[in-house]
């Protein structure tokens, strides 16, 4: 498919001037244009066509290149957005690579860093694509090498905010320009504390995983363990948890502490999942099923809306906020119960509830 950029600019001649500039690659199929003269229109066609990349103004009539920064982060996280600003204006430029703005141009803008943005963009969604569309084909979703992959791909991210803020700051000290420094050292912060709490995500996985053993256990077991944790927190939360456990569930050949990480991720959405609801449960059901344990993880919280539900196990697909979620949780969960040759699966329903179910083998030597 032909990657599709999106240009908004109010500027009435910048689309005919691009179609020109570019005509070659257009006719080529290298990649395509389209043009909206402000965010509002900007917005229309994204919700219409599949954009790969949009090109945005900052100053803009309505909507302007900030806040549509902000709509396309929150409703089209893989679209990729550079900014367009006057040389200068570092402010908005800064603003909008904290928001999660790719890259920057600056007016008047030179057709040829215009082609190397593009091009660099580009890379970046398929090497993106590619990734995904490896962790989707081969039925290890998230091995760890390719979570390693994902995690040195979204630690770019931060890290380019970092080195660009470093560089400011260095140059407004330099200047004795002392004004902004307080707010950029603080938005470099926040970026220090999004790449650490990736981090810390795998450390844990990793520490954990090295250490125990596989064993026979029932899962009974293994979710009792991991309540213990929970069990002062879901007061505090007036979260009940109802359990129906299986009293004559046959052993699985696990990893305990593997799977505890799973319950704990999985409870730990689904208190979140509870935190605007009025019915605050969640159910814990084990049971055999032929050669099979199955364990539902069922809650009475917010719901996963429909667009999201093949997104979830994608490593870093979230919904948090920034500090409250990194989108670890159920790649890994997915990792781990592949590990163990099992499945898990979602069903969801907007304002009623979500349900985890997870399918292990019973208890055969690997
Ligand atoms: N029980 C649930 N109810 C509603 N939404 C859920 C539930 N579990 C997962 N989700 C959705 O799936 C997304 C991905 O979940 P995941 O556990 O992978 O990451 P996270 O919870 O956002 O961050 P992390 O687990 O790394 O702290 C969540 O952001 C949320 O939108
Ligand atoms: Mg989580």
């Amino acid at each position: 498919m032909v990657p599709i950029i999106l240009v908004v600019d109010d500027e009435k001649d910048i689309p005919d001037l691009i179609s020109i500039q570019f005509y070659k690659e257009i006719e080529a199929g290298i990649f395509k244009f389209l043009f909206a003269s402000h965010g509002a229109e900007a917005l229309e066609l994204l919700k219409k066509t599949h954009i790969d990349m949009v090109i945005t103004d900052i100053i803009m009539p309505n909507i302007d290149g900030l806040k549509l920064l902000e709509r396309i982060s929150d409703l089209y996280p893989k679209v990729k957005t550079v900014v367009v600003s006057a040389y200068g204006d570092i402010k908005n430029i800064r603003v909008a690579m904290n928001c999660g703005a790719f890259d920057f141009l600056v007016k008047p803008l030179q057709m040829s860093d215009l082609f190397i943005t593009i091009n660099k963009t580009l890379a970046a969604i398929q090497k993106e694509k590619e990734i995904e569309a490896q962790l989707l084909q081969s039925a290890k979703l998230a091995s760890l090498g390719e979570l390693a992959t994902s995690v040195a791909h979204e630690l770019n991210q931060p890290l380019g905010v970092i080195s660009l803020n470093t560089e400011i700051t260095a140059e407004e000290v330099d200047n004795g320009n002392y004004g902004n420094v307080p707010e950029t050292l603080a938005m470099t912060v926040k970026q220090v504390k999004k790449a650490i709490s990736i981090i810390n995500h795998l450390r844990n996985f990793g520490r954990k995983t090295s250490r125990g053993e596989y064993k026979k256990t029932t899962l009974n077991q293994v979710i009792a363990d991991t309540l213990l944790l929970f069990e002062r927190q879901f007061k505090l939360d007036n979260v009940e948890v109802i359990q129906k456990l299986s009293m004559d569930l046959p052993e699985v050949f696990c990893h305990p502490i593997q799977l505890e990480q799973v319950f704990t991720n999985l409870l730990n959405n689904a208190k979140d999942a509870l935190k605007e609801s009025t019915e605050k449960k969640i159910y814990i059901r084990t049971f055999q099923q032929d050669s099979t344990n199955i364990v539902e993880l069922e809650d009475t919280g917010a719901g996963i809306p429909q667009k999201y539900l093949n997104s979830i196990f994608t490593p870093f697909f979230t919904t948090k906020d920034m500090g409250n979620g990194t989108g670890l949780g159920l790649s890994i969960s997915y990792a781990i119960i592949q590990e163990h040759k099992g499945q898990i699966s979602v069903q969801s329903k907007v304002g009623d509830g979500t349900l985890f179910r997870i399918e292990l083998p019973i208890a055969t030597e690997p």
